[in-house]
């Protein structure tokens, strides 16, 4: 059974593919906005905190289910279960994981279609296409279906190739790219006029903003999405770990990756707004607020790289191209949810499954594209900000709770004989256990209110 599942190959290879998939439009461009309004350093700071106390324990935990049971969270949450309601409750989290992931791809596309529009565009407006570009940055419907169906299609043929040939692979080659990107578009703009205003904003802490409740709340909801978690992205990759991996280290390096790739997109995206700035680009309301992330980003950013003349045009390049890599490493992993368990469970063919999924988010995508004012907030909110704080609850319950102590040392041992002398094996399993769920409830109660 075990020997026809993909399986990473090498410890390098799943970290490319799990920090592949943490790595998306949230780090590059959620994490550096939120940071910006929310008093900077200091919301950093916060992030920090909730990202390696909260984040990174809920991260082990679908983790280490996954790689426990070697399925998909349909079956491997069945498997924890010692009951028969225990095992229904399990079977339908898993199922509603996978609606999750695939309705959080639906949006996702929708966005990651727009970055690659406007990255083409630069090309376009290259080789003195102006028409093409207009067309292509214009908010059309046409631009819209035709941007996300392509970035569909990309991420369907990833998925249709397996893990060691399409995630790994392509994780693999795209990580290091995106990281380069984002290193020469860092040290470009620090040079620019108006960048140090940025980076001050970035580095004193305005502690009065960042303690508020809401804010760390907020801090919270930000970095369970950027580490894709809840609703079974994490667990199902774990599953394609082999038992010699060390889960504490792996899921470490993972969530460093994560959360080292936010802070260096916020060298670029602060000093990048104030630059504008200086440029004369307005970049705050009458009322000294931020303007909102969605329309910095692509009217923001844009009219930047136009005050820079043909440079800006380069620069807008890389920038749009490194977007859109960042949203392939995370799509996948979205895609691989629903088509795991159909290859698994069902028995169909991979490139089938990967191909009929796509197509039914594609969709979806459509559908809301087609209602984009009634139906994209409400698809992103229902998704990130209800069900998969709630999803990853159910995990930690799993965890904490259903599994047996002994038995989850157990799988630990497997890459890691000495755990149970180290300070992961003291704090984290109580810590799944109470305070992960106390909190993730605290979150859903506020989101409720
Ligand atoms: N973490 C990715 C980002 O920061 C998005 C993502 C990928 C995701 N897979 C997911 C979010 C699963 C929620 C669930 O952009």
């Amino acid at each position: 059974m075990a020997s026809a599942r993909g399986e990473f190959s090498s410890r390098f290879g799943f970290v490319m593919a799990a920090a592949g998939s943490a790595v998306g439009l949230g780090n590059i461009w959620g994490f550096p906005t939120q940071a910006a309004s929310n008093g900077g350093a200091a919301f950093l700071v916060v992030y920090l905190i909730v990202a390696f106390t909260l984040a990174y324990p809920a991260l082990m935990a679908e983790l280490i289910i996954g790689r426990h049971a070697h399925a998909n969270a349909v079956t491997a949450l069945r498997q924890l279960s010692n009951t028969a309601p225990q095992r229904l409750i399990g079977g339908t989290t898993g199922l509603i994981g996978l609606v999750v992931a695939s309705l959080i791809l639906s949006f996702y596309a929708i966005v990651a279609g727009w970055m690659m529009a406007f990255c083409i565009a630069s090309l376009a407006t290259l080789a003195g296409a102006d028409s093409l570009a207009l067309w292509l940055t214009d908010f059309s419907l046409e631009r819209n279906i035709l941007g996300m169906v392509a970035f569909m299609g990309l991420t369907v043929a990833i998925i249709a190739r397996g893990v060691q040939d399409g995630i790994e692979r392509w994780s693999s080659r795209l990580m290091p790219v995106l990281l380069l990107t984002l290193l020469l578009l860092v040290v470009y703009v620090l040079t620019l006029d108006g960048a140090m205003d940025g980076l001050r904003v970035y580095l004193l802490p305005d502690f009065g903003r960042a303690l508020a409740p809401d804010l760390i709340l907020k801090a919270l909801g930000a970095a369970f999405f950027s580490l894709s978690l809840g609703v079974g992205t994490m667990l199902i990759y774990g599953s394609y770990l082999d038992d010699r991996q060390n889960l504490p280290l792996v899921g470490g390096l993972v969530t460093g990756v994560d959360i080292g790739i936010a802070v260096l997109a916020g060298f670029l995206v602060l000093p990048a707004m104030y630059v504008a700035l200086h440029n004369g680009v307005e970049i705050f309301t009458a009322g000294g607020e931020l303007i909102s992330e969605d329309t910095l980003i692509f009217t923001v950013l844009p009219s930047l790289f136009a005050s820079m003349g043909i440079a800006g045009v380069v620069v807008s390049l890389f920038f749009f191209f490194l977007m859109s890599i960042a949203a392939l490493t995370s799509s996948i992993s979205m895609l691989e949810v629903p088509v795991a368990y159909t290859v698994e469970n069902h028995g169909v063919r991979r490139k089938q499954a990967a191909l009929a999924i796509g197509a039914c988010i594609g969709l979806a995508s459509t559908l809301i594209l087609l209602n984009f004012e009634t139906l994209f907030g409400l698809v992103v909110a229902v998704t990130t900000r209800y069900s998969q704080p709630l999803i990853g609850f159910v995990f930690c319950i799993y965890v904490g709770w259903i599994w047996h102590r002994d038995q989850l040392l157990q799988e630990l041992r497997k890459g890691n004989p000495e755990v149970a002398r180290g300070l992961f094996w003291k704090i984290w399993p109580w810590w799944v256990r109470v305070v992960c769920p106390l909190i993730i409830l605290a979150i859903f109660a506020q989101s409720l209110l």
